[in-house]
This record gives C-alpha cells, sequence and structure tokens, in this order.
C-alpha cells in the first residue's frame, strides 16, 4: 500500500534531508536577547529579499498577520478587507481579540478587492464611528482559489490608502507563489505595503515560521507585541535555518507546484458535477464544488481517502486540494485519474450538473 497522497494543504510537507541537515548544524542563541545568528541571518535576508529595512522572525503566519493589526492600530479602530480572507475568517477572531479592532469587510472578486470599493468608505472623525486606519491584502488568495493580485490594483489601493493615511498590511503567507507565478519580484510587490507577512511553512515546505518585513520602526514594535503574544523563542535558529534553506532552495521550484496544479485542475474539469471556483486556476490552490445534487464534500473526501487521496472538505459541497514539495507529477497523475474515477461512483455523476456552482458556500 502507497502512503496517502495528501492534497489537502501545502503545510502538509516535512523538512526535506538536506533540510533537517541545516537545521541539526544551525549555529544558535537566545533570541529575545537578539543573540540567535541563524535568525538574524534569515532576518536580514528576508528583509533584503523584499526590499524592506527590516524583518522579525515569528512562530506562525497568524501570529504574524496578528502583530501587524497590533502595531498599525489602536482599541476601537478598524482594518478594511475581503470578506474572505484569512485575518477574518480564520484566525479566531484575532483582530477583535488581540487588537480591539473590527473588521469592515467587502466581498472581493475571489477575494480580489477593486479601489473602487474602498473609495468613499473611510469613516469621518466622529466619536460615534470607528476608526478606520489599515487596509488588509491578501496575495495570493487562499478562499479566492489562490489567485494572484494584479499588481496594478494593489498600487491603487496603496496610493489611495496613503493618500488618505491609512496603513497597508499585506497577507503574503503564499507571495512565493504570486512571484513565482508572474515573475514580479519581490520588492515590486513590497513597496505597497507597510508591512508585509510571509510564510516559511507553505509552499516553501519549511517545519514552522513566518517572517513580518516593514521599516525598522515598525518591527521594532513587533517584536515588542511579539513578547507580548508569547511568540519570543529562544534558540530559534533551528527552525530559522529551515526556513534560510527554504527560501534559498525551494523558491523556485513552485513552478512545478503551479503546473501539478494544472494537471488536477484538468482532471475535475473533465467531471460534470465538479466546477472549479475560479476556473482560472493560477498557482497550487484548487477549489472546487461538487453538485449538490449528485453528492457532498464529505463523500467525496470520504471516497477518495479509501483510495489514498486527501482532499478537504471546506464547506457542504467546497473541496480545497492543493500541491506542494511533497507531490510530484506522477502523483498528482494518479490522484486526477482516480478523481476522475470516483466521480463516477456517484450514481448522478455523468449527468450535466442540476445548479449553479458558482458559489464558495
Ligand atoms: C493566506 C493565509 N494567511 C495566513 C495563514 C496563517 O498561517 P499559520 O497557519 O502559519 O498561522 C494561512 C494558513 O494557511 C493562510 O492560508
Amino acid at each position: 500500500m502507497f502512503p496517502p497522497i495528501d492534497l489537502r494543504s501545502d503545510t502538509v510537507t516535512r523538512p526535506t534531508p538536506a533540510m533537517r541537515a541545516a537545521m541539526a548544524s544551525a549555529e544558535v542563541g537566545d533570541d529575545v536577547f537578539g543573540e540567535d545568528p541563524s535568525v538574524l541571518r534569515l532576518e536580514e535576508r528576508v528583509a533584503h529579499y523584499f526590499g524592506k529595512e527590516a524583518a522579525v522572525f515569528v512562530p506562525s503566519g497568524t501570529m504574524s498577520n496578528q502583530i501587524a493589526v497590533r502595531i498599525h492600530t489602536q482599541l476601537g479602530d478598524e482594518l478594511l478587507c475581503d470578506l474572505n480572507c484569512h485575518i477574518f475568517q480564520y484566525e479566531a477572531g484575532g483582530p477583535a481579540a488581540l487588537s480591539g479592532v473590527t473588521c469592515r469587510t467587502f466581498p472581493g472578486d475571489d477575494g480580489i478587492l477593486d479601489l473602487s470599493q474602498l473609495e468613499g468608505q473611510i469613516h469621518p472623525d466622529n466619536l460615534h464611528l470607528t476608526a478606520t486606519r489599515l487596509v488588509c491584502l491578501e496575495n495570493t488568495h487562499n478562499r479566492g482559489g489562490g489567485k494572484v493580485y494584479p499588481l496594478e490594483l494593489i498600487a491603487a489601493i496603496s496610493r489611495w490608502a496613503r493618500a488618505n493615511k491609512l496603513a497597508m498590511h499585506l497577507d503574503g503567507a503564499r507571495l512565493w507563489n504570486a512571484i513565482v507565478a508572474t515573475g514580479i519580484a519581490g520588492p515590486a510587490w513590497a513597496q505597497h505595503f507597510d508591512t508585509v507577512s510571509v510564510c516559511f511553512s507553505k509552499g516553501l515546505g519549511a517545519p514552522v515560521g513566518s517572517a513580518l518585513v516593514g521599516p525598522v520602526d515598525l518591527i521594532r514594535k513587533a517584536r515588542r507585541v511579539r513578547k507580548l503574544f508569547g511568540g519570543g523563542m529562544r534558540q530559534a535558529g533551528i527552525l530559522a535555518a529551515g526556513a534560510l534553506y527554504a527560501l534559498e532552495n525551494h523558491v523556485d521550484r513552485l513552478a512545478d507546484d503551479h503546473a501539478n496544479a494544472q494537471i488536477l485542475a484538468a482532471a475535475i474539469r473533465q467531471c460534470p458535477a465538479l466546477k472549479l471556483t475560479p476556473d482560472d486556476v493560477q498557482t497550487n490552490l484548487l477549489w472546487f464544488r461538487i453538485d449538490p445534487a449528485v453528492g457532498s464534500s464529505a463523500e467525496l473526501t470520504a471516497r477518495l481517502e479509501e483510495r489514498q487521496i486527501r482532499m478537504v472538505a471546506l464547506g457542504s459541497h467546497t473541496v480545497r486540494a492543493c500541491t506542494h514539495l511533497d507531490i510530484n507529477e506522477a502523483q498528482v497523475r494518479h490522484a486526477a485519474a482516480t478523481l476522475i474515477e470516483v466521480m463516477k461512483s456517484f450514481p448522478l455523476s455523468s449527468h450535466e450538473p442540476r445548479l449553479p456552482l458558482s458559489d464558495h458556500g
């Protein structure tokens, strides 16, 4: 029996032997004292990679985003974001719980907000209202099916935000995927934001770690908030060495994950009862719906699991699959063929879809 082909997330990867070797031999010190050479090296490299002055290494993307919310805002402020963004949907109410901040959400097009949705939305200075302080964008967009944010839209939102004294934060957990998919380098994206959060533990395949990059004064504040949130780590160089290895060796290969995602996308398009949402798969994430007349996401993922293929049900009829470092082309081809076969085991699955399958519910 082969081990399962796990397409649930790009966070399921295990460190490669070379990454483990880099971690095992990492120089370390106490990072809360600012003395861990591997952490310092990683922070310097990642800041430079994005053309920013400084960076702080943190345990998770969630902490990185929530530190950003905290340093840009005060109690009673609000941030503006897409309805389906990670900061609002999947961070356990962090802005409210950790910063006393309200999220005002707007329905993006696969997670992509247009400037026209934000214009006119800044609250006037009125003691009844939250103070609008921050705009948060996500690139690539997870719930948006791995969509790449068009750079010109980001630039327009950023110009508007800066003209109105709003801060800009990017949840760039998968910004690496956008960089590889477009060929647009880190600084061209990062210049439009005050802070950018990036993750080493997703497509890059490191076991742990994210970084928040930005100007020196904000990153100094971020270090204080990292301590407050319990993220001050000691000999964190062991983790930073994995992240550094990932940064140096695993960025360009994301192109393979994107090519593999196209193989799976083609299989999904062949199944009349499945619909990609969005159809345009740009990076390593595939979100799709199963026709409710045919079956549920739980039934589909259970039948796939019986065949050693793992995908994740993220809604009653919504499934996500994700290509990554631990999945090669042969495994993706096998998963694609299995999905087509499994769909044939649903009684109505060869029919045309009966209901519109366009929403992400
Ligand atoms: C877009 C996005 N942002 C942030 C995160 C949070 O990262 P972490 O799981 O490291 O907290 C995730 C996690 O999947 C994500 O997809």
